[in-house]
């Protein structure tokens, strides 16, 4: 199922009862950002928020609402991808890569790149675009970013942040589409500053336009069918189009248009688009301080300035934003629905990995807890070091393997066998890795260390010389007879 707009997608979760309107003029400092905090936090993520009078502290109004927590919780993120469950993207997943048994990441990575092709994912060029029906140009003047209720979240950001982008560029060389949810810091009207990590695509082609001295064009869509961002946020490896993975999610291409000032093609059926260039030469500019995932301000640094040259929307366009914060927020949603989409393609190439969990307490890269099926001494020390050679789970600080038994969503079961099965010297591993630009404990930016934790049952060859105890677990039949005593003394029956 796809959405044509973001408004359609809106009225969905409406008659879903999945949504609350807010219809009270709400500020776009701090206020709107506390009440999707309080909100995201509550039982299973609760609604979906639409701000339909967004003020400045000024007290002007915007003339457009602000959406908010749409993918916060597991029924939302499903929905938005038009599915009971995103489990079942991850069985279209499997079935994609089982096909042909791949012999390495690369392969397996690409046998699922071709798949999506097959799939008809591939986005089309269409005739008009709903994102242009109104043009801003920077020449004509005018509000520019100013007019979009871009929100300042937490009380020391350094400005407002754009937090739900889709940031397009392309390879200078190969063409190649990226498509990454980088923030954006609002500097002024027609200026902007990109915060593409170190590690991210965006920032590899960056660099390329740098050393060919070629200014980069650049296009932020901002909403449209809710796959298309949820597509931005997905660690997919360079060379695999995010509006392609969003077409297969969707079960429809992405129809795309000529951006009206810059040489880069646009999601039709965006709610705004902000074209620009990054100058070969200029200055990077500061960014940050913001209030980050990890729950702690990230400082200011520096990073490539946009300058804008159009922005077009929609007549009627929701603009759409998240709030990060300490956990569980809406991105936990976000982080989980691709690990169990792509854990398929991460089993071809670790056969004994049972499951994979990103803890929402370890804001994405902090903390893995993986399952396997243990069949040597020491495999688990070997799934962690492929773990950490596949793509974005380099940045994961440290990994806790358990047996297959052990259910990896539940943090108090891991957390159980963390601390019942681990002799520390014996069964953990410290590696030197890239670190996530975000992590504030290493002592220097983007390189640290990263811990493994073994906490499966130990064979005699990993050095444990006695006989391992058995659980102590009851019998199926004690175990029935007791529930049904239980339940009977509650209806209050003998
Ligand atoms: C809400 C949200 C905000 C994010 N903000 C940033 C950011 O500011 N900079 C960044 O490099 N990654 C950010 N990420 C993570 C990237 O979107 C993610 O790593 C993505 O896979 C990058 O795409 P790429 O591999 O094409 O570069 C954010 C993710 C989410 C869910």
């Amino acid at each position: 199922m796809s959405y044509a707009s973001s408004s359609e997608w809106v009225e969905q979760l409406e008659r879903e009862g999945e949504l609350l309107r807010i219809r009270e003029p709400s500020c776009v400092e701090l206020v709107i950002a506390a009440a999707a905090d309080q909100e995201s936090k509550s039982e299973h993520g609760g609604k979906a928020l639409l701000f339909e009078r967004p003020i400045g502290a000024d007290g002007r109004e915007y003339a457009f609402p602000v959406f908010i927590n749409g993918y916060g919780s597991a029924r939302r993120m499903a929905m938005a991808l038009g599915r009971i469950g995103v489990e079942e993207i991850g069985d279209e997943v499997g079935a994609l890569v089982r096909a042909k048994p791949p012999a390495g990441v690369a392969e397996a990575w690409d046998l699922f790149k071709r798949g999506l092709e097959l799939r008809h994912a591939r986005p089309v060029a269409v005739g008009r675009g709903a994102c242009q029906e109104v043009v801003h140009r920077v020449e004509n003047g005018g509000e520019g970013l100013g007019q979009i209720p871009v929100l300042k979240t937490w009380p020391k950001d350094g400005g407002p942040f754009l937090t739900l982008p889709q940031v397009i560029t392309e390879d200078p060389e190969t063409q190649e589409r990226n498509v990454g949810m980088y923030r954006i810091q609002v500097l002024g009207p027609w200026e902007a500053a990109l915060h593409w990590q170190l590690h991210k695509v965006g920032a590899r082609h960056g660099k390329k336009y740098r050393e060919m001295g070629k200014p980069m064009p650049v296009a932020v869509a901002l909403g449209g069918d809710p796959a298309n961002a949820f597509a931005a946020t997905a660690p997919l490896p360079d060379g695999i189009d995010e509006y392609m993975f969003a077409g297969f999610l969707r079960k429809k291409s992405v129809g795309f248009v000529p951006a009206v000032s810059q040489p880069i093609r646009v999601p039709a059926d965006a709610d705004f688009v902000i074209e620009g260039t990054v100058d070969p030469v200029g200055e990077p500019v500061n960014e940050g301080p913001f209030g980050d995932h990890t729950g702690f301000y990230t400082p200011m640094d520096r990073y490539p300035r946009l300058r804008v040259t159009a922005i077009t929307h929609r007549k009627k366009a929701i603009y759409p934003a998240t709030v990060v914060g300490k956990p569980p927020m809406e991105d936990f949603w976000l982080g989980s629905a691709s690990v169990r989409i792509l854990l398929p393609v991460l089993k071809m190439n670790f056969p004994e990995l049972v499951d994979l969990a990103l803890p929402a307490e370890g804001v994405f890269h902090n903390m893995a807890f993986v399952s396997l099926k243990k069949q040597y001494p020491y495999q688990a020390f070997k799934l962690m070091h492929g773990l950490w050679g596949a793509g974005q789970m380099m940045f994961t600080k440290i990994i806790v393997a358990v047996d297959a038994e052990v259910n990896v969503h539940h943090t108090s079961e891991v957390l159980f066998y963390l601390g019942a099965n681990v002799d520390p010297e014996r069964d953990m591993i410290f590696i030197k890795s890239p670190c996530d630009s975000l992590d504030h404990a290493t002592s220097q930016p983007n390189v640290g260390s990263h811990v493994g934790i073994d906490a499966t049952r130990k064979l005699a060859g990993e050095g444990y010389g006695r006989n391992w105890p058995e659980e102590c677990r009851t019998t199926p039949e004690a175990s029935a007879r007791a529930r049904d005593l239980l339940a009977a003394a509650r209806r209050g029956r003998p």
